[in-house]
């Protein structure tokens, strides 16, 4: 199995966890793109769905399957999503695409996160893959600083916007051995947006595919 095999195999696993007659929150990337055409198999059975990113709604809507806004729904029982970094608590380094903060949103607003992800994303330690950081323009070279301080290299992402109009700092050199703290720490810097880091809220399920099949964490 090549890596794309195994990004369609946990994809296609995650369908199991979609209720009937539900809206499902929808993330971004290569392996959430093979969670929504998979989605598309069974779209009759869903009301519609909530994107994280600009390009997840409109890959959702060329399959034809409705995008709501989460200020019209009161809820979401499932969110897929996949990740740059997993561990096996479940904690997360995301935004590799960019798209972090409408994905910490959706996943907040959602009563299961299941993460579907290859097994080169499982990691012991978080902070090998940069953690990306969304920062109000104006603030970039200020919270730059900040986090030189307590020693991360923050490098600014060029020529990229997200989808809210802001920019990206995406910080090298962590050893993150306490996310749950770090999560905090760079979100109480005045001007970041959100971090990348899904720890207090991290995946409730792991689907992680290798090539012995899907590995579901926990088991
Ligand atoms: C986008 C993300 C993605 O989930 C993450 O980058 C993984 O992407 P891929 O499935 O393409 O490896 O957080 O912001």
């Amino acid at each position: 199995m090549n890596q794309d095999e195994m990004k369609k195999a946990v994809a296609h696993a995650a369908l199991e966890f979609v209720p009937t007659g539900s809206i499902i929150g929808v993330g971004t990337g290569s392996t959430a793109n093979f969670f929504i055409d998979e989605l598309a198999t069974i779209k009759s059975r869903i009301d519609g769905a909530v994107a994280s990113s600009v390009a997840t709604a409109e890959r959702l809507k060329r399959h034809g399957i409705p995008v709501l806004d989460l200020n019209d729904v009161s809820g979401l029982g499932l969110y897929v999503d996949g990740a740059d970094e997993a561990t096996v608590h479940r904690a997360l380094v995301k935004g590799g695409g960019g798209a972090l903060t409408r994905e910490k949103i959706v996943a907040a607003a959602s009563k299961t996160f299941v993460c579907i992800c290859d097994e080169s994303k499982l990691v012991d330690v978080l902070g090998r893959f940069p953690l990306p950081v969304e920062v109000i323009p104006m603030a970039r070279s200020f919270v730059a600083r900040e986090i030189v301080a307590f020693g991360g290299r923050p490098e600014l992402r060029k020529g990229f916007k997200t989808d809210n109009g802001n920019e990206i700092l995406d910080i090298h050199g962590l050893t993150i051995t306490d996310p749950v703290g770090l999560e905090e720490r760079l979100n109480h810097i005045t001007g970041v947006v959100t971090n990348g880091l899904f720890a207090r809220r991290g995946a409730d399920i792991l689907l992680l595919g290798t090539r012995q099949g899907v590995r579901r964490i926990p088991a």
